[in-house]
């Protein structure tokens, strides 16, 4: 593994805090090779480097898989006694590091850490016969944390440390789903935390809320919960933060909350641009979605006017729509990825539409709910 040394000092620069993109999620799961397996055989991403024994780490094994612009990494534990194992132990399979593209690592710490920001590694550098990367890493809600990323025109297959992984011959995956980009990764917090949060990603990282999205309150018959959207100047970050509301009963953050010991990212939203061909391919690899209840394809139509895809096909598969002032996205939602009713996938192709499906969440939240029921949670 490369060896880190601190920083050098960063250069001054104009723009108060620039992000130029999410660099990658790393989830902490109980079994990174299998978690690997299935992204890249269901989910269609290349397995495109490897971190573990034969790199020389001796603690963990980390898995790298893109697709598109996606760069996700699944890490597990080697012994009992490490960080991941003690992670994964108390919130299972979850993503761990939200890590954000900047020009300057060392700068977005000192800034971080100037507006407020709890430092967790201080700025730096690893370097080897492909590059330098510069990175640093700042608190975030519950255990999760940012990591900036400074790349500088890296050249490997992911950080210094990392082995490039070779295609294994045919796989599976081809003709099957194609996502482009990382739309959104959602947290959830307690109750009456959104706002903290929400002043966190504003004050420290330079983020501002979506103005179409503000203060929505979500309810059902039997529970609520509140989001709000913040977003980078660019649009290219989007992090909603939700949280549960009093509802007559417990809402499905609440249950996240207790089966994730804390706050954590709820789903990542992967954008498609065919998502009747996605979906399709997914679940004939033998990924499972929630389930939409029949009567919500009735009234769709009225709801939403026209739209390109065959209203049979979404109803077949599951597929909600939802409309704006801009377009429609359509979306669709894993099941947990894991063994707890926690992190998921959100699969959405934007057709105009810049919102995040607020119209479904009312179908998305009793079609939750019913699931919750079955897990005697509700
Ligand atoms: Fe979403």
């Amino acid at each position: 593994m490369a060896s880190f040394a601190p920083a050098e000092a960063a250069a001054p620069q104009g723009d108060p805090f620039p992000l130029l993109g999410i660099d990658h999620l790393e989830l902490w799961v109980g079994n990174a090779a299998q978690a690997a397996f299935f992204l890249e055989h269901a989910f269609g991403f290349h397995h495109v480097a490897y971190a573990g024994l034969e790199t020389g780490l001796r603690d963990r094994a980390s898995h790298v898989l893109v697709q598109g612009t996606v760069r996700l990494v699944v890490t597990g534990t080697l012994r009992g006694d490490t960080p991941v194992a003690a992670h994964h132990a108390r919130h299972g399979d979850g993503v761990k590091v939200i890590a954000l593209a900047v020009p300057d690592a060392a700068r977005a710490y000192a800034d971080a850490l100037a507006r407020g920001a709890t430092g967790i590694a201080e700025p730096a550098r690893a370097a080897d016969e492909d590059g330098t990367v510069r990175t640093a890493t700042i608190a975030a809600y519950g255990e999760t944390v940012h990591t900036f990323v400074e790349r500088d025109g890296y050249a490997g297959a992911f950080l210094p440390g990392y082995a490039a992984v070779e295609p294994a011959g045919p796989r599976g995956a081809a003709g099957g789903p194609v996502f482009e980009d990382l739309d959104h990764v959602v947290a959830n917090v307690e109750a009456g935390r959104m706002d903290h949060w929400v002043g966190f990603y504003a004050d420290v990282l330079g983020m501002a809320q979506m103005r179409h999205f503000s203060d929505e309150a979500i309810a059902t018959e039997h529970s609520a919960l509140m989001s709000k959207v913040m977003a980078d100047g660019t649009g290219r970050i989007k992090l909603p933060v939700n949280e549960p509301a009093p509802g007559r009963r417990r809402s499905q953050v609440d249950e996240f909350l207790e089966f994730n010991e804390g706050p954590g990212a709820q789903h990542i939203a992967l954008t498609t641009r065919d998502i009747v061909a996605t979906v399709e391919h997914l679940r004939v690899r033998g990924v499972t979605f929630l389930p939409t209840p029949d009567a919500y394809y009735d009234d769709l139509p009225a709801r939403v006017g026209p739209i390109d895809e065959s209203l049979e096909d979404l109803h077949r598969l599951g597929i909600l729509v939802d409309r704006d002032d801009e377009g429609y996205l359509l979306q669709v939602f894993t099941r947990p990825l894991g063994d707890r009713p926690t992190v998921f996938f959100e699969i959405i192709q934007r057709r105009g539409a810049r919102g995040f499906g607020a119209g479904n969440f009312k179908a998305l939240f009793e079609a939750l709910e019913r699931e919750q029921d079955r897990r005697g949670n509700l």
